[in-house]
């Protein structure tokens, strides 16, 4: 059993395979996210999928708590393994295995520095498999065609995370377009309500999905799915 905890924004913690893999934290400095105690948090490997505040505020913070991996993009490796931490560098279209099972790295369509303005290399998103599951988690990206390689080169998605909340990434109209590429019909929301620029209205976002016969989860921020 794969489980997924919302930590806000786009911060998941997936935990698959016995081990625990934390996405993008940013919880300290995200508002609807107080109830969350980073210094609690504990994951064997984080991924960041960029390196816009949004997305890495937290993780020295987790990785030096945790003793994580990161998996980043090469400039993401760079940064962090200058610092002392660990890590594994990706990039794009590139896979490795790892005790959990595999990581590729795709397309996302967005930037990426760090914010201090230090360059950050490329965004992406991260498909990831073992024998219980695959998900993909998309970083902050546009709808891309590049989307429709993922079933051709990965196993069938059994969910996937998608940035719903317009305005710097797609928004939910788009998403539902990337469920259709990607030939998945769970989707977990992420990217949305945060800041006043992505505030969305989650009654017309789930019936988008749903008139496509697809199903959009909005976990509560501390929520656990079981998928
Ligand atoms: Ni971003
Ligand atoms: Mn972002």
């Amino acid at each position: 059993m794969t489980k997924a905890t919302y930590f806000g924004h786009s911060c998941f913690l997936i935990e698959t395979a016995g081990k625990r893999l934390l996405f993008d934290p940013f919880i300290s400095a995200n508002d609807l996210a107080k109830s969350v105690d980073v210094g609690a948090i504990r994951a064997e490997y984080l991924l960041l999928t960029h390196a816009h505040g949004d997305h890495i505020a937290d993780a020295e913070t987790v990785a030096r708590n945790s003793d994580s991996l990161i998996i980043g993009n090469y400039e993401i490796y760079v940064h962090y393994t200058g610092r002392g931490l660990n890590g594994h560098p990706l990039n794009h279209g590139g896979k490795a295995s790892f005790d959990f099972g595999t990581a590729k790295m795709v397309t996302a369509v967005h930037s990426s520095g760090f914010p201090d303005g230090a360059y950050g290399g490329n965004p992406g998103g991260f498909v990831i498999w073992n024998d219980e599951t695959c998900f993909y988690h998309a970083g902050d990206t546009a709808l891309t065609l590049d989307m429709q390689l993922i079933p051709m080169t990965c196993p069938p998605l059994q969910f996937a995370i998608l940035p719903i909340g317009d305005n710097f990434t797609m928004g939910y109209e788009d998403a539902v377009l990337t469920a259709d590429f990607i030939q998945c019909d769970t989707i977990i929301g992420c990217h949305y309500d945060t800041f006043g620029y992505i505030r969305i209205d989650h009654e017309a976002a789930k019936k988008a999905f749903a008139d496509r016969g697809k199903t959009l989860i909005l976990p509560a921020i501390g929520e656990t799915l079981s998928l």
